[in-house]
This record gives C-alpha cells, structure tokens and sequence, in this order.
C-alpha cells in the first residue's frame, strides 16, 4: 500500500483562480508521504474543460508520463486557452520506486479576458458639463439591466482609472480594497474578476453600481504637491458576461448609457483620509428601485484598452480586526483611543449619535513626549476621517478609499453628553492579502518582540506595492528598501506574486538607458533615478525570487531589465570598471553620517562599486540559469574587470581598505569581493569597528542588511550575536525599549531622552532594517536555501546553537510543503536539533563542532538512520544529507 498523496494544488501560486491571462499557467502540486526519504520520479498532469469527465474527448492536454522531479511550476503545455473557460486539472506523481500516488484532488483555473479583442466595454467618467471631474468626492456610476434567462455563471470584469467599489443589486462586490492596485499605471491596469452568479437572477432590473474616487491614479501623491500624476479624469471600465443555461450569453458593459451622481463621500484620498456625509447617502442607489432621474449622464473617455491585464497579485484585504487596548486622555485633553499596535488600514465605527453630530478621527503613530497626540511626521499627509451622522439609529461606517497608519487614533466631536464608548471602534487593518509563510522563535524575548514588529512593518508596507512607509505623505515603492528587505519578506509570507507585479512595474517603468527610478511605479519623474542600491532592486530582486520559489520565468521576464541596469552602471563611470559618478543616496541613515546629513559616511563611489560588481555577478548566475552563454561570458568577464577596478582604488596593496567605515568592510565581504588574507583582514577591521563602537553599529540602509552576516561568516558571529542583543540605542532591541511594535526608520525614531528626531522624515513604520530578519532565519535557526536546486529544492540547514540563545526555531511554508529548523540545548550540554523536510527535497544539515560518534538521528545511528542519505565529519563540522522526513538530531 503507498502512502503517497498530492495535495495543495495551485495553478500559479493560486489555489483555483479565476481571471488568468497567461497562456501557459504553470502548475504546482505538495506530495504527502509517512515514509523518510520520498522523492518524485514522474508526473502526469491532466487538464479538462469538464469538471466530471477526464475522458480522452474532454481533455485539453495530458501531459503524459513525465519522467520528472518537478514538482513546482510546471508549465502547461497543452491546446490554446480560450478567454474567460474554466479549465479542470488533476495530477498524479510516482514515487523514486515507481510506486504511483492516486490521482489528486480536481482543482481549476479560470481565463481572464486574453485580448484587446475581448472588450466591449468603454471608459466612462460623469459628464464634464454636470459635474466636476476636478472634484474630491467620490463619483457614484449605475445602470440597470436585465437578465432574460436562467444562469449559469454571471462574471464581472472591472478596472479604472482611480480606485473602485462595485455594487451588484445592493450588495458589495467582492472584499477587495483599493482595487484596481498600485501599477505603472501608463503602462499596465489591473483588471479584477468577480464571479457573481449568485447575486443575479433570471428576472429584470438588476442594477450594477460603482463608486470612484482618486486613489493612486489622480490624488495627491509624493511630497511634492503633486496631483494627476497619471491622468486628470477618473473613469470606469466594466464588462460583466452573463452565461445562460441554454448556451447562450450576454454582455453588459460600461458606455454612455450609465448615470452618475455626487453621494455621501465628499472627500477623499489616499493620503488625507475621507470625508463623509451620511445625510448625503442614496439610498438603496445600487438597486433597481432607485430613481436616478436627477442623475447625469456620463461622457465616453478616449483612453487605452492595450494597457489593461488581469489580476497579478493577491488582492488588498482587511485580514484582521483590533479593538482599542485602552482609551487616553492626554495631558492637553484629548480623547485617545489606543490600538496597542502601529497598524495600517482605516477605523471602523459604529454610532448611535445625533444627527448633524460631526465626528473626526485623527491617526497618528506615536504620542510626544508628554504624552500628547503628535501629528509632526505625517508631514502633508492628513490623515483626518470625518463622518456627519444622519441619526436615528446605529450607523456603521469605515472610510472606503484611504488608508491610515496609526497606533493612536485622537476622537474629535464626540457629543459631551454622551459617555464616549470605545468598544464602538474597530480597527481593520489592510495590506495585501499574502499567505503567511514563516515563524521564528528563539529563548530571548525582546527577539520574538523584534521578529513581529518585523512582520508588522510588512504588513503595514506590503499595500499592492512594497513601500517605504504607510502615514506620511510618501507611500511609495522605494526600490532600496524594497531590495534590502525582500529576502526578509520571503521568509514571512508569500511574496512571489507581489514582486511578480511589482518587478513588471519596474521594467515597464525602468528608463531607456537602463536607469531605474527612485520609485516604483515612478511618480517623481525622470530626473529621479538611478541611484546604486536602490536601481539594484532590479537585478536583487528577480534573482531573490529565483532562489526563494525557483521561479525561472521571473528571470526570463526580467532579464532584458537586469541587462539594461548593468548597461547603464557601466556607462556612468569615469572608466567602465567603476562607478564614481552621480547621485546616491549612500548609506542612508548611517550613523557615521556628517551632522545634519542622511547619508552615512561610507565613500558613495565605493558602494557603488561594490553594487556594480554585486548585481553583474547576480546577472552571471541569471545567464547561466538561463543558459545565455555568451551573456554569461561577458559578464564574467566584466564582473573580473570591476572587481579589479574595485581593487585598485579601494584596496592598498597590502589589503587594507581605503574606506574606515563598518559599511565599507560590510559591502566588500558580503559581496565576495575580497579573498583570502585580504577577506580576513577586512573581516578583522570590521570586527573592531563594532568593537570601537562598544560592539554597536553605525550602519544605515546599506550596511545594515548584510553586517551580521558577514560578520558570522568570517568568524565574528560572538559579535553578531552581541550586536542583534545590545538593547541601548543605537540597535534593534532599542526601539523595543521605547514601544516600537513596527521598524523604525531611524535608529533613534524616538531618542533616549524622549524626543523625537526632526519631523522632516521620521517614520515607525519603515520596513528597511526589519531585514535583519534575514540573519534570525537564515543563520541563527539556519534553515536556507541552495542555489543550485532553488526554491527550496535543496534546503541547507546550517543552526548555531552558539548564538547565546537556548532554543531558536524556524518554519516555512516552501512551495514543496513545510520546512523546519530548529535546536534547543539542553542541561547536560547536549543540542537537540529537528529538522523537517517536505516530500521531493532534500537537505544538507551542517552541524558545527559535532561528530559522528556522539551524534544520533531518531535514536539511531546517524549513518543508519531512515531517510539519513550520508553522514560525515569534515574541517569540524558533521555533515549529513537528509531525505525528506522529520528528524531528531542528537549531538
Ligand atoms: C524614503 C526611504 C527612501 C529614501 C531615499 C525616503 O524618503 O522614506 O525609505 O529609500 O527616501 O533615500
């Protein structure tokens, strides 16, 4: 009997989605096993347009037998995908034995619209003449229609120039925020797919309504007052197919014969929050019965269908609602509400007040150092949510087109004769509905503190976009933030399609001479560009989702982007072999920086060298992937020149870097840029660096990242391990000590004696050193991966017990099932590790300092134990290869 199973199929990265326009999805599929050491041998993949029948006559592509360990991402390969069709697929696997699993479960994806072609429908906005396209409220569209015949399956597809909300006969739309999403807008528009059968039925009037406000597309955006950065009138494009049991179809779609009005949202923007007049609702708008007579009509909008695509990333949800820990009156007499946690997303209410009553809700991350609500470095950015009670009952509102970052919500307008009730608010918090992936855990506290408010400042910055920080008047994709955390980000949850969407942002953004802007999608315009570490996110992030998901058409995707990055650093120098020229934002934020200075006082020109080298250096290993061999030629042999060119300007002959800088030593070692004695010596340098500094770091955005791993390396990790537990400023643990439930942008966000650093640029929700994360997972607990069989094809656990800790332990949810690493030591001295590797991998656990003789793996010996492939003692370190399996390593 086989214990061989398949579960948790996804058709990409999805389960069962609808709404797909590539026409070759790729499938993945988990295998189950109760025995050590399963691997796959072979699949066959079969794909119907009947969910009953697999039948030779239904099927659109059998793969057939593959002979074939691939279990993630496999490409369908099958007949032309027809728009909008539902298509059945079930896999089965054989094991390295032969032996075969039964057939899975049927999972399904659905088409999108796949062409121009596909559409009818046309971008309509209200009629100029009526009303004013310039205005801050909200448009309200609807059109009634009629359904002649039974159902089979009704389907919205919808996009707009602004960010929607759909209504179906009075009922929301989906559970979608901020739809469509944050792309290069010029570019690429995001169409989102609803199914909504059950919301019609065979009958007349049905009413299809939406509501459109500015959003990304047209509101303020960046802190240069910036408005209609893309466009100056809002539109909406929607085409919903009605199927009917007979065979037949219809289709409804947005032209001129759809009304609009003004209603009850008379403000509102991403930034500044929302104004809303209850007393102005429509009633019922979004159902037949409504009269629209008073209504006006809407103008047809010249405006591109090329640039529409469907749905790439997960949608923008409320994933979790928190109630106020406590109610504050401040010492100048506000009235607080706490949320215990620096969140992002929008408050929800529920009011039973006077009519007229004029509530306002400001948000606010932090209290001053009196304890007053503190607004200072929201800079332009408002935050301000206003809500006229039409009275008479309860009444429930939440903004609908703005987002908040906030821990403490300061309540204005609350009637005097009415006991202020905290329970009625709830705050909902938003962010890209991603699947959580991974845990850490390890003995130290003030650490598992860190990991969360790691996880909290993705949550908070991860809204369609990865951004620098959700409350001031920025929001943006800063490509240097993006790239220094995004390996953190792997760890905690699924980001595959995130960045998917994001890196065809920037290539669609990315300038002709291969120059990246600052931000992506790009709102500051072309002068913006181009700095090292930040355009960098170019070729660092396509080849971190290679490593993460073994995602090979990422890299096919983004090659000619990560070529043209490498094109354009090598036309800025004075020589091609160094890049000594233009702007860069440095080591922003070190703590090395000149006073009243971002920049950390690391040479830019080193840096940029260093990044230079780094990314052709990734770009090689993208060639040989891809297997571009000329390209890999090339660029090896580029990368040898700028290595030397590094060399020759920044190392002295005898291997003493010209830079006295932690983040000069960080860069150069990370990078593997120096070798032997000249590693050892920098490495040293380093180390006494840290120790100069009474082992803390003056690292900013650049350094950070990289210096604990570096120094665990090159035989500090004694020092790294310090430097991660120092609890004075400047350090990770300092922040926690102040009340940081999110990463800091500064080191001292908040300073030892209670004040702040300036206005001008102080966030606490800003991802950027959150990537230490990195280091907890991947060294402390030491689960990794192996570039030679990515996306955790190969996992290399390599744990350090010698981390000043007790225990630490980290899971992940990898595309082939769950991997875990822990350790734990006990009284007697001796170390428990536990390893798990899912089905279809296997692993390489590095264990320092133990031998063979004293080592056991569930209680056997490690060479005989079920699933142990080879167990062996070299330069100190027992090395024993895993099969998948759990196992119990005691040394
Ligand atoms: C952002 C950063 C960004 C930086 C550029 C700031 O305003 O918030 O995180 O990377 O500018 O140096």
């Amino acid at each position: 009997m086989t214990t061989l199973s398949i579960s948790s199929l996804t058709c990409e990265y999805r389960v069962n989605p609808i709404g797909l326009d590539t026409t070759q999805p790729r499938f993945t599929w988990q295998l189950a096993s109760e025995n050590h050491y399963t691997m796959q041998s072979a699949y066959q993949i079969q794909v119907s347009r009947n969910e009953n029948s697999f039948e030779s006559s239904c099927l659109v592509w059998d793969s057939g037998h593959v002979q074939s360990e691939q279990s993630v991402l496999v490409v369908y390969e099958g007949q032309a995908l027809l728009p909008r069709n539902r298509y059945f697929y079930r896999v089965k696997v054989w094991n390295q034995t032969g032996s075969p699993s039964p057939w899975s479960e049927i999972a399904f994806w659905e088409m999108g619209q796949l062409s121009p072609d596909d559409w009818s429908a046309k971008w309509i906005t209200p009629h100029a003449a009526s009303m004013d396209p310039e205005a801050e409220e909200a448009f309200y569209l609807r059109k009634t229609f009629t359904v002649r015949k039974a159902i089979r399956k009704a389907t919205i597809y919808a996009t707009s120039l602004g960010i929607y909300e759909l209504e179906l006969n009075g009922a929301r739309v989906g559970d979608w925020e901020f739809t469509p999403g944050w792309t290069s807008y010029r570019h690429r528009l995001q169409v989102q797919t609803y199914e909504v059968t059950s919301l019609l039925q065979h009958g007349e009037n049905h009413t299809i309504g939406a509501v459109l406000a500015n959003g990304w597309y047209k509101g303020d955006l960046a802190w240069k007052n910036q408005r209609n950065i893309f466009g100056d009138v809002r539109a909406l494009f929607l085409q919903l197919h009605i199927e009917y049991t007979d065979g037949t179809s219809e289709i409804t779609v947005s032209d001129d014969s759809w009304r609009a009005s003004f209603g009850p949202v008379r403000m509102s923007e991403l930034y500044h929050g929302e104004t809303y007049d209850a007393n102005l609702e429509l009633s019922e708008w979004s159902m037949s019965t409504y009269q629209d007579d008073n209504w006006c009509p809407v103008t047809v909008l010249d405006h591109s269908k090329d640039i529409l695509v469907m749905q790439e990333n997960e949608p923008s949800r409320i994933t979790q609602h928190m109630k106020p820990i406590t109610v504050i009156e401040t010492p100048s007499g506000e009235t607080v509400l706490d949320f215990g946690q620096n969140m992002v997303g929008k408050v929800h209410m529920r009011l039973e007040l006077p009519v007229g009553t004029r509530l306002q809700l400001l948000h606010a991350e932090v209290l001053d150092q009196e304890g007053n609500f503190y607004i200072g470095n929201l800079r332009h950015a408002k935050q301000t949510v206003t809500y006229v009670c039409k009275g008479g009952g309860e009444e429930q509102y939440e903004p609908h087109f703005s987002f908040q970052g906030f821990r403490y919500v300061k309540v204005v307008g609350w009637p005097r004769d009415t006991a202020f009730d905290a329970e009625r608010f709830t705050g909902h918090v938003i962010h890209t509905d991603m699947a959580a992936s991974g845990t850490f855990e390890c003995s130290h506290p003030l650490l598992n503190k860190l990991q969360q408010n790691i996880v909290w400042g993705q949550r908070g910055n991860f809204l369609d976009v990865p951004t620098d920080c959700p409350q001031r008047d920025e929001r943006l994709g800063w490509t240097g933030d993006a790239q220094v955390f995004i390996r953190t980000a792997a760890f905690n949850y699924d980001v595959a399609l995130f960045f998917t969407k994001w890196l065809r942002d920037l290539k669609a953004d990315q300038h002709e001479n291969g120059g990246v802007p600052f931000v992506i999608p790009d709102v500051l315009g072309p002068n913006d560009h181009s700095s090292s570490a930040w355009g960098d996110a170019a070729v660092i992030c396509p080849w971190t989702m290679y490593q993460i998901y073994g995602d090979k058409r990422v890299l096919e995707e983004q090659y000619d982007s990560m070529k043209a990055w490498i094109t354009y650093m090598r036309s800025q120098g004075e020589n091609e072999y160094l890049w000594n020229t233009g702007f860069h934002f440095g080591d922003w934020l070190g703590l090395d920086a000149k006073e009243g200075s971002y920049v950390g006082a690391t040479p830019r020109d080193l840096i940029a060298t260093c990044f230079y080298a780094y990314s052709t250096s990734l770009f090689v290993k993208a060639a040989e992937v891809l297997e571009r061999s000329e390209d890999v030629a090339t660029y090896s042999e580029l990368y040898e020149r700028i290595v030397e060119g590094f060399t020759h300007e920044f190392l002295t002959p005898s291997g003493r870097l010209a830079a006295h800088t932690q983040t000069a030593h960080v860069l150069p070692l990370m990078f593997g840029l120096v070798k032997g004695s000249t590693r050892d010596r920098l490495a040293k340098m380093l180390a006494e660096y840290v120790v100069e500094q009474n082992n803390h770091l003056t690292t900013g955005f650049v350094g950070t990242p990289y210096l604990c791993h570096v120094l665990s390396e090159n035989g500090y990790h004694d020092l790294a391990v310090k430097l991660v537990q120092q609890e004075d400023y400047p350090s990770w643990l300092y922040s926690i000590h102040k009340g940081a439930t999110t990463i800091w942008e500064h080191w001292d966000g908040i300073k030892p004696d209670g004040s702040f650093w300036s206005d001008d640029m102080n966030s606490y929700n800003h991802y950027a050193y959150g990537s230490i994360g990195d280091w907890l997972y991947r060294v402390v607990a030491g689960l990794d991966s192996d570039d030679q069989q990515p996306g955790y094809k190969r996992i290399q656990f390599r744990p350090r017990p010698d981390s000043g800790l007790e225990y630490a332990k980290a899971s992940l949810h990898s595309s082939y099932g769950k991997i875990r690493s822990e350790w734990k030591k006990e009284a007697d001295g001796r170390v428990v590790y536990e390893f798990q590797l899912p089905p279809n991998t296997t692993g390489l656990a590095t264990l320092r300092g133990a031998t063979l003789a004293a080592a056991s793996v569930n209680g056997q010996a490690a060479q005989t134990a079920s699933g142990v492939l080879s167990a062996a003692e070299s330069d100190g370190e027992l090395r024993i290869e895993l099969g998948s399996g759990t196992y119990s390593i005691i040394c």
